[in-house]
């Protein structure tokens, strides 16, 4: 039997960039599955977030709005979980597969081949097939052109995002809208901590020093309550483009797609993996279905039902990205409008209830 994996393990994708805030929902989906408790006993609570502008910091404050919590807990945490509750349950997992083939998947001859991580070609056929493959999904691609819109934006920005050794600047995340673009101040431990700022999606990352990388964050959240980032060394400092796309349908005979396979969204909001792991709810209920009772109706429903979690999450993901960041071509209008939006947000009970919902995860779970 292999050793249990460990964060240092070469099966582990060590993606530290992945975004690391968990709906109650997908806390619930982890904990209720019996995959780990570890976001509970290790990740951190967080009953809000402050979105500043104007160098004002204004508070949506999740607990008192929604009654619920966002918890922090970075992608590689739940990838480590996951797999380790794959090996307790006896999971037969491939890793380092290449040359992956999807074939025949509106036949009952559906079949998936690959070379294995020792050279090793296998052909495994399966009833059913589970695209869950990424953004670059070759699953995705045995869905025909002509029955498969590919809905998509891209965005004039990226995130130039760092880690750095340092104590938190605040106790929340902060999403900052400034005149120079946006910033986000996020957390991973009481000693390393994740911060973003919106930049062009041709930045080169590794001609920016440290200080100016620390002068930038600081001038995107400076305001009249002196807020002052505690700087650190920077330990890793990279240019994260991102998009939005929806593949419709994430369905094709025996074929579901589920997480980026099927959907990206800019990370604003991180929705990510929240929307992966609402598609694998959705998708469970579906097959525990079929397969114990024989019927396919709720397979037959699979894609437009997490097509509608989909859409509202790229509504949210689309409209938190637009609201903090600035275009290098905006007008004073747009400038300025952007900031009536942030007030009117911030401002309104109803406006701030919109926000903490959709952010910590909405009503449908
Ligand atoms: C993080 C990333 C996000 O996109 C976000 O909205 C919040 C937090 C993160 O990496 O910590």
């Amino acid at each position: 039997m292999r050793a249990p994996l460990e964060e240092s393990d070469d099966r582990i994708p060590h993606d530290r960039h992945r975004a690391g805030i968990l709906e109650h929902g997908s806390v619930k989906l982890l904990t209720d599955s019996g995959v780990n408790g570890r976001v509970l006993s290790e990740g951190h609570r967080h009953d809000g977030i402050d979105l500043r502008f104007d160098g004002r910091s204004h508070r949506i404050d999740f607990q008192d709005l929604v009654g619920e919590s966002v918890w922090l807990y970075p992608q590689n945490e739940v990838f480590v979980d996951l797999a380790a509750a794959r090996e307790r349950d006896g999971g037969d997992v491939r890793y380092g597969v290449r040359d992956t083939e999807v074939l025949d998947v509106t036949t009952d001859t559906s079949k998936i081949r690959v070379t294995e991580a020792d050279g090793t070609e296998i052909e495994i056929h399966c009833r059913i097939l589970v695209g869950a493959d990424g953004s670059q999904s070759i699953c995705r691609k045995a869905i025909p052109a002509d029955v498969r819109t590919d809905h998509f934006i891209e965005y004039p920005f990226a995130w130039f995002g760092i880690l750095t050794e340092a104590p938190p600047s605040a106790p929340e995340l902060i999403y900052a809208r400034s005149e120079y673009g946006f910033a986000l101040i996020s957390q991973r431990s009481e000693t390393v901590q994740r911060m973003y700022f919106q930049c062009d999606p041709a930045e080169d990352a590794s001609s920016w020093s440290e200080e100016r990388i620390w002068d930038e964050l600081q001038r995107r959240v400076d305001g009249l309550d002196g807020l002052e980032l505690k700087r650190g060394r920077i330990f890793e400092q990279m240019v994260l483009p991102f998009r939005s796309y929806v593949c419709e349908p994430m369905r094709h005979g025996n074929l579901f797609l589920a997480g980026d396979a099927g959907h990206t969204v800019p990370p604003t909001g991180a929705k990510g993996l929240n929307l992966a792991l609402a598609d694998v709810r959705v998708l469970f209920r579906a097959l525990d279905s079929f397969f114990s009772t024989g019927s396919g109706a709720l397979l037959d429903a699979y894609s437009d039902t997490a097509l509608q979690r989909v859409w509202k999450a790229q509504n949210f993901s689309y409209w938190m990205t637009s609201m903090l960041h600035t275009r290098s071509d905006a007008t004073s209008f747009e400038r300025r409008r952007a900031l009536g939006e942030l007030a009117a947000v911030t401002g309104s009970r109803y406006g701030r209830q919109y926000l903490a919902e959709a952010y910590t995860g909405g009503p449908d779970n």
